[in-house]
């Protein structure tokens, strides 16, 4: 018989405590997420017989560093390690298969098989689809003698593909579909929780310290809304958002912008005023919509009174079909969307574009405001993260958050004419060229006279 005695942190017996469906862990660096994930998926394990638990990491060579090796450790005597199938074994039947998930489809291996619990370490570092993958193995096994209620346990630090999701289910706590609020529980975790590191290695809260500003507020604080990487620190909710109601100038010029998917339509309602300042005033955003039902839902969200000059849409809408010979425009067009302008789909120059609105005074605020009505676009583009490879480019991915920011990009870039040099002295000159072929819009002349 051996004891293992263990001194949880108060928070970290909060975390023993739950047993709520999803319980996150998480927040900012060092407070002792890892070790409480440990050591409550042995517990579980010892005190429940036959249970089955899995424990993923998103490599390998974290697992091995972050849990093997610890594991190991702790239950010499306890359990035994079979390392082909990469799992502690204990007396009484329970599991604690260790596992990793290093390309996305990685997770499609644990498909069809059953654990009782499942603990995501760094769970900012999965994304929502292998979340979703792994909520389908989370189910009574069989092997368990008595009642148990399947959960999953999270740890995290703020950023990576995965921040969105965690961020959403776990911070804003933003529920959809059948997601049930008393389902999830999220216990913030700082470095000045954990009295081992505390005590024993005060240097690190100093490191925590020195760190740049946004990632020191992250890693530090577990501010959510601070994580390096974000692609546009400029964009802030009390500058940019309008409260629901706040009436458009008159005068102003009404437009769409919409990028297409069957998996994501995302369509923005814009005006500008005479000013150029940039009002978004409504969102559609929904997936599994045909190009023709897309199309029918825009123009129904549309007010009779609103008189929109022109809808910028992604240029491969222009694209034929093979079999068809019809394009997406094509179609768009029949169903009642007319005067599609193609977009100016430069990435870099795009995103630039945005960055200014966001950041530009014209006299007395930012040229771009986004209403309330917008929940999509407000998330999604403080969630935006730079691309690894091309440093000016926003990531792909997480690619759900990437729809609306697109349609932005191409409702500002359709507003470069609109903007004289002289109000704009921080926008170079080679911004304002105009090269949308005059042939893609009847009423183009109408278009370009402002
Ligand atoms: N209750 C505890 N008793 C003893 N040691 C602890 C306890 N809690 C944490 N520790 C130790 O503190 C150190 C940091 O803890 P841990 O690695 O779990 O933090 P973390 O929050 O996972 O950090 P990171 O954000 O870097 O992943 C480790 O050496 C861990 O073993
Ligand atoms: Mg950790």
């Amino acid at each position: 018989m051996r004891e293992i005695i263990i001194e949880p942190n108060e928070k970290q017996r909060a975390f023993f405590e739950s047993n709520a469906k999803y319980t996150a862990y998480g927040g900012a660096r060092g407070g002792g997420k890892s070790w409480a994930m440990r050591m409550k998926l042995i517990l579980l394990a010892l005190n429940y017989k036959g249970i089955q638990i899995l424990l993923l990491r998103r490599t390998l060579a974290e697992l091995r560093e972050n849990h093997l090796l610890p594991m190991t450790k702790i239950l010499k005597g306890v359990a035994v390690y079979v390392s082909g199938e990469k799992e502690f074994r204990f007396k009484n039947g329970s599991r604690i298969k260790l596992g990793y998930c290093e390309s996305v489809s990685d997770v499609l291996q644990f498909q069809g098989q059953a654990y009782e619990v499942i603990g995501l370490e760094e769970a900012t570092h999965f994304t929502e689809f292998q979340f979703f993958a792994l909520t389908e193995s989370n189910r009574i096994s069989g092997n368990m003698p008595s009642p148990f209620k399947p959960r999953m346990y999270f740890t995290c630090n703020p950023g990576g593909v995965g921040h969105a999701w965690v961020k959403r289910l776990f911070i804003d706590r933003d529920f959809r579909g059948s997601e049930k609020p008393e389902d999830y529980l999220f216990i913030k975790s700082l470095v000045f929780d954990n009295k081992f590191v505390m005590e024993n290695d005060k240097g690190y809260v100093e490191t925590l310290k020195n760190l740049p500003d946004a990632r020191r507020r992250a890693m530090l604080y577990g501010d959510w809304d601070a994580f390096e990487g974000a692609f546009f620190p400029e964009f802030d909710r009390e500058k940019h958002i309008l409260p629901q109601g706040s009436r458009i100038p008159d005068g102003s010029i009404y437009f769409r912008a919409l990028d297409y998917g069957l998996d994501m339509t995302a369509c923005l309602w814009c005006a500008c005023d005479s000013e150029g300042r940039i009002y978004i005033y409504r969102e559609l955003t929904e997936s599994n919509l045909t190009l023709s039902e897309a199309a029918r839902k825009i123009c129904e969200l549309t007010p009779k009174d609103e008189p929109i000059r022109y809808t910028v849409a992604s240029p491969d809408l222009w694209n034929r079909r093979q079999e068809s010979g019809k394009s997406g425009y094509d179609i768009m067009t029949q169903n009642g969307l007319t005067r599609l302008i193609k977009a100016d789909n430069s990435r870099i120059a795009g995103w630039r574009i945005v960055r200014e609105y966001l950041k530009h005074d014209i006299v007395s605020g930012p040229t771009l405001a986004i209403s309330e009505c917008c929940p999509d676009l407000i998330r999604s583009l403080p969630l935006l993260r730079f691309d690894e490879h091309i440093r000016e480019d926003a990531s792909d991915t997480p690619h759900e958050i990437t729809h609306t920011p697109e349609a932005l990009r191409y409702a500002l870039m359709s507003r470069r004419p609109a903007l004289p040099p002289k109000k704009r002295s921080s926008f170079s000159s080679s911004v304002y060229t105009f090269d949308t072929p005059s042939d893609q819009i009847e009423g183009y002349e109408e278009l370009i006279e402002y």
